[in-house]
């Protein structure tokens, strides 16, 4: 793992919006996306950069992170829309390019079954974006969440319902379960990029990246791959107890090593 640590969260998104044009600059790209609010400055960076006139996201595909089950394509709320209105909406991916789960789907674990294989057939995810959850989650992948998982449905924590009610009228309105790529899969994509902002996201960084591997924190099984940048501002690395060794190697690496 590769820890940055950036003064701001503009800074954050900058250096994602860097890694993200740089494989799309590569040619076709298979991009992992996630929503909440972590990536929002990511996206509207690149936004930026495709009005600009420079980056073109015609070849590349994209995937989602998950989806809750039970709200319609077209609900506000269902990342089918959120990551349009967020993203995909503002810049030239293909019609159809966008993958996501159907939430709706009748049956949920053919659903999950159908969206590895076509994961797999795209060639597999180029640079994976994830936020993560005040209790460690990635995806939703929520705590004791199998290190080797794939794609299936998942049971929301109290916690985590508590944390998206902000985006609907009420807690209660926030779905009990969704569908969430596993750690398996996430642990698949070629380059991980893990962000995250702010205080409140200092405890899970801090387990994430410095405690053991372990189910209770699925964000630490992403010291199993091999390929992992955390980008994060100050306020989020501040309960990290090796800051100074971070600071230090990042700065000292080879510039052409890029992230
Ligand atoms: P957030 O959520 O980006 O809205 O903070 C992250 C997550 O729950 O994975």
């Amino acid at each position: 793992m590769e820890i940055v640590i950036l003064p701001t969260p503009a800074d954050v998104a900058r250096t994602a919006a860097d890694a993200i044009e740089q494989q799309v600059r590569r040619g076709p790209s298979v991009l992992g996306l996630a929503t909440g609010s972590t990536p929002l400055g990511t996206y509207a960076e690149l936004i930026g950069r495709h009005r600009a006139g420079g980056l073109s996201f015609a070849n590349a595909q994209a995937f989602l992170l998950d989806e809750y089950v039970g709200l319609p394509a077209g609900h506000p709320q269902s990342y089918h829309s959120v990551i349009r209105e967020e993203f995909t909406g503002s810049v030239d991916f293909a019609p159809d390019a966008v993958h996501g789960l159907n939430g709706m789907a009748e049956d949920l674990e053919a659903e999950a079954a159908q969206y590895e294989e076509r994961i797999s057939a795209s060639g597999g995810v180029d640079i994976q974006i994830l936020g993560i959850g005040t209790d460690g989650h990635v995806g939703f992948n929520e705590p004791m969440s199998s290190l080797a998982s794939r794609t299936r449905i998942k049971t929301l924590t109290r916690q985590t319902r508590q944390d998206n009610a902000r985006f609907f009228e009420s807690a209660a309105d926030v779905p009990e379960h969704v569908l969430t790529q596993g750690l398996g899969t996430i642990r698949r994509a070629r380059h991980l990029l893990l962000l995250a902002m702010g205080e409140a996201k200092a405890e899970a960084i801090a387990a994430a990246v410095e405690g053991p591997v372990a189910a209770l924190c699925p964000a630490s099984a992403l010291q199993l791959h091999p390929h992992v940048s955390v980008l994060v501002d100050e306020a989020a690395a501040s309960r990290l107890a090796h800051r100074d060794y971070y600071t230090d190697t990042f700065g000292r690496k080879p510039a052409w090593q890029g992230l």
